[in-house]
């Protein structure tokens, strides 16, 4: 019995030795010490013994006992200051990050456009959501009842009032508010009465730009133009102007890019066509002029406005306008 026990403690100190968790350590108590251990067992068992051997074998398992008791205490510290601070914790493995959030892609896309334009002198406008007729229609050269103003499926709040259907009117009030020479941008939200698909949506953003000075000629417009397409989309972008019209500018032309999503095999952004219209512009009409009190004589000036959730979707390879104001989160993470 005495051998066995010696037996029972050699091999208990190596496995309290050797624990390398306090998970482990753990499991070698409840195996050398618990309450099913052989140690307790012997200890119980110890009653039935004749008397000499019950005190030899008696004291021989109290000394173990204490022996690994120490040995126990010992083993934890160790493992505690080794950084062990709970069972089964692995400080080995890299931490998760934390999602901090990010801008959204329109609102990325919208920055990289200012910061162009920025560079290329103008300025940042603003106005408000809810128009007036005179600023979304007349000024601009678009007479109640004419049927120009059905291009524009327009949204009304009351007979005077209506949610902007474009950014043309930030021109308007621009103008009012100032002489030239006048370089500016206005970006914002624009809303139509109508359902949305693909590549139209019922509400969207714009950039609306504007030049007004002495002199200011069409070349000067399409160099602009050019020029901040290739900073967007790099230098080998392919554009196309298109003859167009606009009742606020005279001649007015539309632009078009290759489109960058099937690089002009045709998909479901260009309809089939391999081409994207991404912007409306032209010289500005006299009559706009006239109407915030500029001499046509006197000045001349270029006008556009592109499509801000369009360029996005070249920017970002996405294929469905409408997923820019779902707040999806796992399509906001993925852009
Ligand atoms: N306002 C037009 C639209 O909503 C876009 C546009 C076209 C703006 C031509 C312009 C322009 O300034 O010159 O469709």
């Amino acid at each position: 019995m005495l051998d066995r026990l010696k037996e029972l403690g050699r091999e208990a100190t190596a496995a309290l030795q050797s624990a390398a968790t306090l998970m482990e350590l753990e499991s070698v108590r409840v195996k050398y010490l618990g309450r099913k251990s052989e140690l307790n067992q012997v200890s119980r068992g110890l009653k039935d013994l004749e008397s000499d051997e019950r005190r030899s074998v008696g004291r021989a398992v109290n000394e173990l006992k204490n022996e690994l008791g120490a040995l126990l205490e010992q083993s934890k510290e160790r493992l505690e200051s080794a950084g062990e601070p709970s069972a089964g914790l692995d400080l080995t493995l890299p931490g998760r990050m934390p999602w901090v959030g990010g801008k959204h892609p329109l609102t990325r896309t919208y920055e990289r456009l200012e910061s162009i334009f920025r560079g290329l002198g103008f300025e940042v406008a603003l106005g408000p959501d809810v128009e007036d007729d005179f600023h979304n229609f007349d000024a601009l050269n678009i007479p109640a009842d004419h049927p120009a103003r059905d291009g524009w499926d327009t949204i009304y709040i009351d007979d005077d009032s209506l949610l902007r259907t474009h950014m043309s009117p930030v021109q308007i009030r621009v103008m009012e508010s100032r002489k030239p020479p006048i370089r500016i941008i206005a970006p914002g939200r624009v809303y139509r009465n109508e359902s949305a698909d693909a590549s139209h949506g019922s509400e969207f953003y714009q950039l609306e730009g504007l030049y007004v000075d002495r002199d200011v000629r069409f070349g000067e417009l399409k160099g602009v133009l050019i020029r901040f397409m290739r900073e967007l989309f790099g230098e080998n972008v392919t554009l196309r102007f298109r003859a167009g019209f606009f009742p606020f500018t005279e001649p007015s032309t539309e632009v078009d890019v290759k489109c960058l999503i099937c690089q002009g095999s045709g998909c479901s952004v260009c309809s089939g066509t391999g081409w994207v219209e991404l912007l409306g512009a032209g010289m500005v009409d006299p009559r706009v002029f006239e109407a915030v009190g500029y001499d046509p004589g006197e000045f001349s000036g270029y006008a556009f406005g592109l499509g801000v959730d369009r360029i996005c979707m070249m920017m970002t390879g996405t294929d469905d306008i409408r997923l820019f104001l779902e707040n999806d989160l796992r399509f906001l993470r993925q852009i």
